[in-house]
């Protein structure tokens, strides 16, 4: 192996906005190939399925039904602004960077701009793929934006970033991504998903459904009590070994060995024989679901792209926001 070359560690880079580049306000459409409308069909079709829909937050149904998507093909920037900016306030607008840098995204959720990508993922990455693409942004995020509630949570976390210091960044950085990307939340007294980052990833969904399923069969939820308090009790009893996970995970990943979906979890179990944990109980399955908790998010020194082997859960949207808020608030008060 070539020594100088950087081996790839799950990140996706990141790229600066560059007003020249960009989409002019006025000018935002794109005219999409026939294949790139079949692609999102399909995506779309793939993920509307009542076995899969069925553990989706019923915020996320109510918001499909506002954002009038059409299964058939990509909407236009103006459709979506049509349904989400009278209800909500925010806007809509087109990037040509695939992953915007977190100050750039931050300074345009300031002005309650949700940036939408202008890439699409290709055939081969229908199941997943690590680089959110504008699937992931409109059919992810975007029906939530037609719901005040939703508006409200995005509206925390860039008033806190732009006065955090860089430490602080980070914790944000994380905190969003474990809830507005890939949290989940107790609904009807089961598990429900409501991270973008999983409804728009059928593998990422199916992964976290199966897990639902897995805790009730390996008796470690039982469906019948209190879910939030059963899985709270497993996290405190286990929480050195999770612990020990997150520091294990992370010095994986610094050595780029987290940087594939496919074989995470394989290292991950790898991980288990070292440290010596069992493979049973909440890490039984293929992802380990946590309650979602800003001490525990803050110890994941760093976001992996690629595979995301813990899941954090809250106990309704409300509880969820709070957490948001008692770490954010303070920050964004800040003079
Ligand atoms: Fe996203």
């Amino acid at each position: 192996m070539n020594q100088n070359v950087p081996s790839y560690t799950g990140d996706i880079a990141a790229q600066q906005i560059d007003p020249a580049k960009e989409y002019s306000t006025e000018n935002q459409e794109i005219a999409f190939s026939d294949e790139q409308h079949a692609i999102w069909a399909d995506l779309f079709a793939g993920i509307h399925q009542p076995y899969l829909m069925e553990h989706i937050c019923a915020e996320w149904k109510k918001g499909m039904e506002l954002l009038a998507l059409s299964p058939k093909g990509i909407p236009t920037v103006r459709h979506l602004i049509d349904h989400i900016t009278p209800r909500t306030g925010w806007r809509i607008e087109r990037t040509v960077v695939r992953y915007t840098l977190a100050d750039d995204w931050y300074k345009k959720f300031a002005q309650r701009v949700f940036l939408i990508t202008d890439y699409l993922r290709t055939r081969d990455q229908m199941e997943f793929t690590p680089e959110p693409d504008m699937f992931h942004d409109i059919f992810g995020h975007l029906p939530f934006l037609t719901q005040e509630f939703y508006a409200t949570i995005e509206d925390k976390f860039a008033p806190a970033y732009m006065k955090a210091t860089m430490e602080e960044r980070e914790v944000i950085k994380r905190l969003a991504w474990y809830s507005t990307e890939f949290g989940l939340v107790v609904q009807d007294n089961r598990f429900t998903v409501f991270g973008a980052g999983i409804i728009s990833g059928r593998k990422e969904l199916t992964r976290a459904i199966m897990e639902f399923y897995r805790l009730g069969r390996d008796n470690v939820i039982d469906y019948s009590k209190d879910v939030y308090q059963q899985l709270n009790q497993h996290f405190l009893a286990n929480k050195i070994n999770l612990f020990r996970i997150i520091d294990g995970v992370n010095a994986l990943h610094q050595k780029g060995q987290m940087s594939s979906a496919d074989e995470g979890w394989n290292v991950v179990l790898g991980l288990y024989k070292s440290l010596g944990i069992k493979p049973e109980g909440i890490f039984g399955g293929e992802v380990i679901l946590v309650p979602f908790d800003v001490e525990t998010i803050s110890r994941i020194p760093k976001t992996v792209y690629a595979f995301n082997p813990m899941l954090f859960v809250s106990r309704s949207l409300d509880e969820m926001e709070a957490i948001l808020d008692s770490y954010l608030k303070p920050i964004a008060m800040r003079n």
